[in-house]
């Protein structure tokens, strides 16, 4: 028997329906239920060969438990290694090196001293920065939002620097990128899967929350597949298996503006009955394919090509 487990918050419609799908398939030797952790022992296995992760990122001992979890052989959906080192930054260096445009954008120092800190730790640091350096390049208006974030929180639009200067006085001890605007005609959001399975939907960022995929944009043939290739080449970098990438076409060039999603919303309430469907359809599907492909005791996370070359000492491209 190979079990999946799904790890989760407080979400309920995505775990319940993704157990019934993989469980209402009936397939021999699968099952699936909701991971249960009485204790974690170093070294010892769990009795799941796949686990999908959907909270670890607000839940440390979550992370550490599916850590110990991946080394004695289950399949982490995502790798929870990759995880703990990727952000939103290095997203956009990478993104830099394999050909995917995304905005122009500069990683800053947090507004108010880590803890621990005093001014005399940071004698590295330029005081003051070049800002009218960063100023120029970056442009305004221009985004600013945490560098490793997400549910839109602390993201900020600003029009020029003293809105800046304004509000990066109140980001605290949050790391925060500036990044150019990109003033778009059309927005996708869009699901990739087990590096292979693509979804891409509209969506309208301008709408309020519960009409945001209510878009009617409509791609051509050929749009599609230029952001499905976009899509697959990030996920295949980064080596996520379940990911949302965010495509902003300006002047008909997707630029990536949001590819660290390695817990997406896939809430019915959200995403509307049809997109949920597709994710809970293809998760299912993705969950089996790496139990049934689960060797024990062996690695079977997934890395993406950025580690695998980086640890062969291969080109990136
Ligand atoms: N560079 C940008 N240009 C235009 N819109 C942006 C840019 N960055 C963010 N946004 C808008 O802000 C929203 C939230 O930012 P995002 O980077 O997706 O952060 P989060 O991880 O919190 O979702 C995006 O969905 C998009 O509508
Ligand atoms: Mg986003």
């Amino acid at each position: 028997m190979k079990k999946i487990g799904i790890l989760h918050g407080k979400e309920r419609s995505f775990p319940t329906a993704f157990i019934d799908r993989v469980n209402s398939k009936g397939i021999d030797g699968i099952i699936a239920e909701p991971v249960r952790i009485e204790k974690v022992v170093q070294g010892e296995p769990t009795e799941y060969a796949v686990i999908i992760d959907r909270i670890s990122q607000d839940v440390p001992f979550y992370r550490a438990y599916l850590k110990n979890a991946a080394l004695c052989g289950t399949a982490v959906i995502n790798n929870p290694f990759w995880w703990s080192a990727d952000e939103k930054f290095f997203n956009n260096c990478l993104a830099t090196k394999i050909g995917v445009p995304v905005p122009k954008t500069v990683i800053l120092p947090s507004y108010q001293l880590p803890p621990d800190t005093t001014g005399e730790s940071f004698s590295n640091l330029a005081y003051p920065l070049d800002w009218d350096g960063i100023f120029n390049y970056i442009g305004f208006p221009a985004y600013m939002k945490p560098f490793a974030g997400g549910g839109w929180k602390s993201v900020y639009r600003l029009e020029n620097k003293d809105e800046f200067l304004q509000k990066h006085g109140e980001t605290g001890e949050l790391v925060m990128l500036l990044q150019e605007e990109i003033i778009f005609e059309e927005y996708y959001r869009c699901y990739c899967i087990g590096g292979k399975y693509v979804r891409i939907m509209p969506y309208e960022p301008r709408n309020p929350f519960h009409l945001r995929y209510v878009a009617d944009f409509s791609p051509s043939a050929e749009k599609l597949k230029e952001m499905e290739e976009i899509v697959l080449r990030i996920n295949k970098y980064l080596g996520y298996d379940f990911n949302t990438v965010e495509l902003a076409l300006r002047d008909g060039v997707p630029y990536a503006i949001d590819f660290c999603n390695p817990a997406p919303d896939a809430d019915i309430n959200s995403v509307g009955q049809e997109n949920f469907d597709w994710v809970v359809e293809t998760a299912a599907t993705f969950a089996i394919e790496k139990a049934q492909s689960n060797e024990p005791a062996k690695d079977n996370l997934t890395w993406g090509e950025y580690v695998k070359r980086s640890s062969s000492s291969q080109n990136l491209i």
